[in-house]
């Protein structure tokens, strides 16, 4: 991973006390709680705990307001069947507490995902509208495929401009039995 976010400051619209940064161990509860609070169901936290458990995880972000984890993007690491293998990147989840949402503290934790994985696909289920407007397509119109999706789509995914990096991803799945998330990791 590249373009180390530590500490950038105000990049958050509409809070300016805001920032994105690396997630780090201590921030796990606070998590869990923007998670549950996002989704409105700790599903989706049990999901995220079985990719760690899985050792699937990789450090994402999360968004700060005034001192205080508001926000998550949350990555692991697929591959793409290729000779090598190529990394690809997947972005599980993107969740904002619900009093803060519409602010673009989302859109600020999307652009730096990106900027963070410049030269790998990315691979995510949701939040298909805002991800459209980075660039995500779906699968089949960048020539990937990915034929046993650990959970339900439509896939989209962010593909570097070159070089192209057709081919079949396969990405981890949670180590302990987690009920599945419909729509990715959402379907707004
Ligand atoms: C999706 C989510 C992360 C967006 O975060 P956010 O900080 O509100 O995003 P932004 O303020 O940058 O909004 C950008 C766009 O996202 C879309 N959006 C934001 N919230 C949305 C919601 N609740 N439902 C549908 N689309 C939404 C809109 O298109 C919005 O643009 P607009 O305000 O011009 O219409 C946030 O709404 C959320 O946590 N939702 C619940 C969890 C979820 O579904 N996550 C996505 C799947 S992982």
């Amino acid at each position: 991973m590249s373009g180390d976010v530590e500490g950038e400051p105000s990049v958050v619209a509409g809070a300016p006390a805001g920032l994105v940064r690396i997630e780090r161990n201590a921030d796990r509860a606070r998590i869990e709680v923007v998670l549950a609070d996002a989704f409105g169901t700790r599903e989706v936290g049990a999901f995220v705990d079985g990719l760690r458990a899985a050792g699937a995880l990789v450090p994402g972000l999360v968004a700060e307001v005034d001192g205080r984890v508001v926000g998550a993007a949350l990555l692991a690491r697929g591959s793409l069947r290729a000779e090598p293998a190529r990394p690809v990147g997947w972005l599980v989840v993107v969740a904002v507490e619900r009093t803060l949402q519409r602010l673009g503290i989302g859109t600020a934790l999307i652009e730096r995902v990106l900027a963070l994985e410049p030269d790998a696909p990315i691979l995510a289920a949701g939040p298909r509208r805002l991800l459209e407007r980075f660039g995500f397509v779906p699968l089949a119109r960048v020539g990937l495929e990915l034929p046993d999706p650990p959970i339900a789509g439509p896939w989209l995914a962010h593909v570097p401009r070159s070089p192209s990096p057709a081919g079949v991803v396969e990405l981890p799945r949670p180590r302990a039995e987690a009920t599945p998330v419909e729509g990715g990791a959402g379907a707004a």
